[in-house]
């Protein structure tokens, strides 16, 4: 097969974690649930959970704010911010706006969000690579970001696999973290209820079993179109990145793409060949949960990131998953530098940089950001530095960046009233009159 001549990809990948974490045998303890359910039965470890004033806007530009700092990534030549997400906090206004203000982008740039379930990351990212290779912007590199939390109601079955996590990618021609390969599009697409969560609701519904089960069919929909079209078998890969709702989920997907391979089951087979093929992926996704759209962008990042792996030259199939549904199969290859990636891409220091929530805490940081989230909850963001969300005033969402912190003299810790602290006051008045009165 004639593969294009320009290559096209990943630039550049930047993590960023929500600063806390509950351990899931805690949350099995809490539910009164066996925790080698949650530890073996799903498979996870930990989940990250949000403090309240952390949302996928903050989340976003953290991982952002890491890619632009790196030496790899250009600011000035950004032509494009796409956001993939499905916990957008309006619905008109884009997270891609708040991200190209406080990255300071230029303003001849395309901002917008895409949204189809965990299925936004990999949208985004193939929307932004065809929009690079069209050639409308020479030159230009799109930013794309990934960013979610996944909430589910206390007490329900998919509690164990909540998650949040952001990933920050430059997508362009030269593609040192991952090469997109030109095979034929494997995608799948089918109107279905398995997972969904109404505008009015911060909790996300699931039919969970129905939708294991949309998952692995819209899998093996997507892995025939391509073993059809490219003639490859599962045995083409060095390595299977799945979308992880948990990582067991993973496991029954490769049980199923092994199935229906063109070139047979593997040597051992499957369960033996997920631990060597499926598993070093992982190892992120076990301590994040699931962060959605973020998902499958979390175990490419573990896999540049695994201590005793270098994956240089590696080639993936990626899986990528969004309930409602929209589903691909595509290849990559791993940049010949893949080594340089370990230890930059903010994903160990944002694991390292975690504390630990009681159930206790787990519960009061739920109650505090959906209070943060009612109109007049405004106040400044208590410690840190950085973005950071600090509630609601006149129906806008306020947030702390940089250029809030030197025109108003604010400084990290400090803590106001909201009238005292509200931008709208004084001189900003205008801004903010209208959607309050
Ligand atoms: P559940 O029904 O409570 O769990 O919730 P279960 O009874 O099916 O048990 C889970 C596993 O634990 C089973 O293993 C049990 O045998 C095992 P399996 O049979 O499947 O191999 N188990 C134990 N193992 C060891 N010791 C024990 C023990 N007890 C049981 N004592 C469910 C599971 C996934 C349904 C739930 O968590 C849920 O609803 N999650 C949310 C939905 C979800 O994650 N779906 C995944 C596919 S859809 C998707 O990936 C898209 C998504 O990311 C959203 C998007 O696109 O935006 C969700």
């Amino acid at each position: 097969m004639e593969l294009r001549e320009r290559r096209i990809g990943i630039e550049a990948l930047a993590v960023q974690l929500p600063r806390s974490y509950l351990d899931l045998g805690v949350l099995a303890r809490a539910n009164g649930t066996d925790p080698a359910k949650y530890y073996f039965g799903l498979g996870g470890r930990r989940m990250a959970i949000p403090s309240a004033d952390e949302d996928s806007v903050v989340l976003a530009v953290r991982a952002a704010g890491v890619l632009l700092a790196d030496r790899a990534a250009d600011v000035s030549s950004i032509g494009m911010v796409l956001v993939g997400t499905e916990s957008g906090v309006d619905a008109a206004k884009p997270i891609a706006s708040y991200v190209h203000r406080m990255a300071g982008l230029p303003s001849d740039c395309r901002v917008l969000d895409v949204q189809h379930a965990c299925y936004g990351g990999t949208g985004a990212l193939r929307l932004a690579a065809a929009w690079v290779l069209g050639g409308a912007r020479p030159g230009r590199k799109a930013l794309v970001i990934a960013t979610d939390v996944a909430r589910y109601d206390v007490g329900s079955p998919g509690e164990p696999t909540q998650g949040a996590a952001a990933v920050a990618m430059l997508v362009g021609e030269e593609p040192r973290v991952l090469e997109l390969l030109p095979y034929p599009e494997a995608v799948h697409a089918a109107e279905v209820m398995d997972f969904w969560r109404p505008t009015y609701r911060s909790t996300a519904l699931a039919d969970g079993h129905y939708s294991m089960q949309c998952y692995l069919d819209a899998l093996e929909s997507c892995w025939r179109r391509f073993a059809g079209a490219t003639g490859l078998g599962a045995g083409a890969f060095d390595y299977l990145l799945y979308h992880t709702p948990f990582p067991k989920m993973a496991l029954k997907a490769h049980r199923r793409l092994c199935e229906l391979s063109p070139d047979g089951p593997p040597a051992g087979g499957a369960d033996a060949d997920w631990e060597r093929r499926v598993l070093p992926t992982l190892w992120a996704n076990m301590e994040v949960g699931n962060a959605y759209s973020a998902s499958l962008f979390v175990s490419l990042a573990g896999l540049l990131e695994h201590s005793e792996i270098d994956a240089a030259g590696a080639r993936l199939g990626l899986f990528s998953y969004g309930s409602g549904s929209c589903a691909e199969f595509l290849a990559g290859r791993v940049g010949p530098d893949a080594s340089a990636w370990r230890n930059r891409t903010g994903l160990r220091d944002a694991l390292a940089g975690r504390r630990e929530l009681t159930y206790e805490a787990y519960l009061r940081s739920r109650r505090s950001y959906e209070e943060q989230g009612r109109d007049g909850s405004f106040r400044a963001a208590a410690g840190g530095a950085g973005p950071a969300f600090c509630g609601t005033w006149n129906h806008q969402r306020i947030y702390r960046d940089a250029a809030w912190r030197s025109g108003t003299g604010w400084t990290s810790g400090e803590e106001r009233t909201a009238e005292e602290a509200s931008p709208f006051r004084a001189g900003h008045a205008s801004r903010g009159a209208q959607a309050g009165s």
